[in-house]
């Protein structure tokens, strides 16, 4: 049975990130096959081979990179990248009002760019004169560092996204202010899915931190779930999303990190005659809306690894129909919270300007559970999707992303930045 609850998280993992259908592999016979070969797009402007780190993409298109490594107050180690300038614009001297980026689950700051200096919102916003900060959550490929505990230690994946929120982003804008050095005491912030859950978390459970945001612009935003729309959540919430045995047994887990192992399981999984294939096409890019080329790149660079906690919260969110922060059961939640259930965030207590971006065909961020979360919150303005078809990938990755997405936020931020200076 566990093999089997496994086995439906990692498809629900699949779903998720399962970019491409190319052709299968054999699992029995892959010694000495090339996934960085395989994934390869002679179109695209990057190499995947050997792998790239966000740092080199980011310095293959002649921007100028920096990686820092960012301490949280529980002993996270961050790995955090910044555009500081654009070579286009050589404004280094200038004032750049930060903003910073969050990726979505099983993702990373490689997300932010693999759409090209075109598309991608990292490129766009660094030549619009802003100072880049692409984060990174704790456990992915860039944030397996710890003062104390090594990656292998169980202790290191005792986390959920609440801690993301709690911990890292916190950490990720104090440094970004700090480093800046331009005396900037807020910034602007801009997450998808996972990258907007983070952020809710952060600003209801600090909300001293609202102060320091200027405008956040929340894409595909997830708090509630009971109205998702997505198969797995429903076939495996009812054995996850409570304290049984199948959720002990997998709590506090790595889960899937990157390797080849997972790569050829991706490969496989979404193959011409997969029996989960009807998945990948529902959820994701065989339906031509999507730039393959970047979707490519994101495929081979996704996983980043998560703690299991990640899916377990959200999966005890849809059961539950609250946003609310992790249950560890009636005992131990009594000892954390004082209550034998877990305090609902306080979201009216964000006062941020936040900005929800949502669509009618977004599987993970039903209509009903974002206008819900947004009846909370006192200082929103809604966007809504015009395109009936726009998913919850769209946000990533659709062809038109620059259009419908990128330019409109840059020109809200530009908005702020220019009645601050007027
Ligand atoms: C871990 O963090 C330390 C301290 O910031 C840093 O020097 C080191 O390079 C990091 N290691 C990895 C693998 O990121
Ligand atoms: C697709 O993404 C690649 C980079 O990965 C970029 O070079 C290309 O311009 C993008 N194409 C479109 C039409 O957005």
């Amino acid at each position: 049975m566990e093999k089997c609850l496994i086995a439906a998280l990692s498809v629900l993992y699949l779903a998720i990130v399962a970019q491409c259908a190319p052709p299968r592999l054999d699992p029995y016979n892959f010694d000495g096959v090339d996934f960085y070969q395989l994934f390869n797009d002679p179109d695209g402007h990057l190499k995947l081979n050997p792998r790239l780190k966000t740092d080199d993409l980011i310095r293959a298109h002649e921007y100028p990179a920096e990686l820092h490594h960012v301490t949280t107050e529980d002993g996270y180690i961050i790995g955090v990248f910044r555009i500081p300038y654009s070579h286009k614009l050589q404004n280094q001297k200038a004032l750049r009002p930060i903003v910073l980026l969050q990726h979505g689950i099983l993702g990373s700051s490689d997300n932010w760019i693999t759409m090209g200096p075109d598309n991608a919102l990292a490129f766009q916003l660094v030549d619009a004169g802003y100072d880049v900060w692409i984060g990174n959550a704790r456990g992915n490929t860039y944030s397996r560092n710890h003062t104390r505990l090594a990656t292998q230690h169980p202790y290191f994946w005792r986390f959920s996204w609440h801690e993301i929120g709690y911990f890292d982003i916190a950490a990720m804008i104090d440094y970004a202010l700090e480093t800046n050095g331009q005396g900037q005491k807020s910034i602007h912030y801009v997450g998808h899915s996972q990258g907007t859950t983070v952020f809710l978390a952060l600003m209801s459970a600090r909300p001293e931190y609202n102060a320091k945001i200027k405008t956040a612009q929340l894409l595909a935003p997830v708090a509630y779930m009971d109205n998702m729309d997505f198969p797995l959540a429903h076939a495996t919430g009812p054995y996850l999303g409570h304290r049984t045995t199948y959720a002990l047994m997998l709590e506090s887990m790595e889960f899937l990190p990157y390797n080849d192992f997972i790569l050829l399981l991706l490969y496989n999984t979404c193959g011409p005659d997969s029996r989960f294939l009807k998945y990948c096409k529902k959820l994701h890019n065989t339906d031509g809306r999507t730039n393959s080329t970047a979707a490519a790149i994101n495929a081979i660079t996704t996983p980043a690894g998560v703690s299991t906690n990640q899916f377990l919260h959200y999966l005890q969110e849809q059961q539950s129909g609250h946003f609310r922060e992790y249950d560890f059961g009636k005992k131990k939640n009594l000892n954390v919270y004082g209550a034998e259930v877990p305090p609902d965030y306080p979201t009216h207590l964000i006062t941020c300007k936040t900005h929800l971006w949502y669509s009618d065909n977004d599987e993970m961020a039903a209509v009903k559970d974002v206008e819900r979360l947004a009846d909370t919150l006192p200082n929103k303005v809604m966007h809504h999707m015009d395109d009936p078809l726009w998913h919850h990938g769209d946000f990533a990755t659709n062809w038109e992303v620059r259009k419908y997405i990128n330019d409109p936020i840059i020109e809200i931020m530009n908005e702020f930045e220019n009645a601050l200076r007027n």
